[in-house]
């Protein structure tokens, strides 16, 4: 078994021992997170374009406010004229809080954004090591109610799908639609193999195997969670695809091919 020689005296920013690429995986993160950041805010604020025939961008829904479609009616009265205006606003915080709080995410930005450390055994520009036991960072213990809301936008998204497969009251399959249900099964794997959900599924108990159901949903839960890097990657690019789509085609730029 291979071995390697690990110093524990504290050294410079960036200095390691490490020969391996280590730098590769933060660069990825920092380039991949950055540019979802930097397109969802966009596509969030844009307001426009995120609805194509029975297709509802997932940055949208669900649409509170807004459109004819929306829950509670048209843009209410009581937004502020100053304030920029899009249905998005009024949800995407649930789903971004989801993301940001997301345990596999902090190990991945803790270490592509401010680099805490860069990597494993890879030197850090501080001294000290706070953690999240205190201001700010304890707010990230948080993430077991973005849970609760994650599964709920599940529900939401899982009717999107469906609906996507209605055309003028006729059912039908577009490329759209298949879109929509791959963004639901994708976001479905990342919020079921969620870390806080195995934790309250059969975590919590002492001795699981004297619950067998609680133990076979333990071990679905656990199952994807041993790919939960993977979900939450493939869901990630899979929700911006979902808005390009859609908006690309509200745009008149892609045509909506149905397959029947
Ligand atoms: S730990 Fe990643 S979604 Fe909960």
């Amino acid at each position: 078994m291979p071995e390697i020689d690990v110093p524990l005296e504290r050294v410079g920013f960036g200095s390691t021992s490490r020969s391996d690429f280590w730098w590769v995986a933060p660069l990825v993160v920092f380039l991949g997170l950055g540019a979802f950041v930097v397109y969802a805010t966009w596509a969030g604020l844009q307001g426009d374009y995120y609805r194509f025939g029975p297709y509802l961008s997932p940055f949208y829904s669900p649409e509170l406010f807004g459109s004819a479609h929306a829950w509670f009616g048209p843009k209410p009265g009581w937004w502020p004229a100053w304030l920029i205006w899009s249905p998005a606003i009024l949800i995407l915080w649930a789903p971004g809080g989801f993301r940001v709080t997301c345990y596999y995410y902090r190990g991945a930005y803790y270490k592509a954004f401010w680099a805490d450390p860069p990597s494993c055994t890879v030197g850090e520009p501080r001294k000290y090591y706070r953690g999240e036991h205190s201001f700010p960072l304890i707010w990230q213990n948080i993430h077991r109610y973005f849970l609760y809301l994650g599964i709920f936008f599940i529900g939401d998204l899982a009717y999107d799908a469906w609906n996507g497969f209605w055309f003028n009251g006729h059912f039908g399959v577009g490329v759209g639609s298949l879109v929509l249900l791959v963004n639901v099964i994708l976001l479905s794997g990342y919020t079921f193999g969620c870390h806080s959900l195995r934790h309250l599924v059969g975590g919590v108990l002492d001795r699981l195997s004297r619950s067998p159901a609680r133990k076979k949903v333990y071990d679905c839960v656990s199952c994807l969670n041993a790919r939960h890097m993977t979900w939450a990657w493939c869901s990630l690019f899979w929700v911006a695809f979902s808005d390009v789509y859609i908006r690309l085609c509200a745009m008149g730029v892609w045509h909506d091919w149905r397959i029947f």
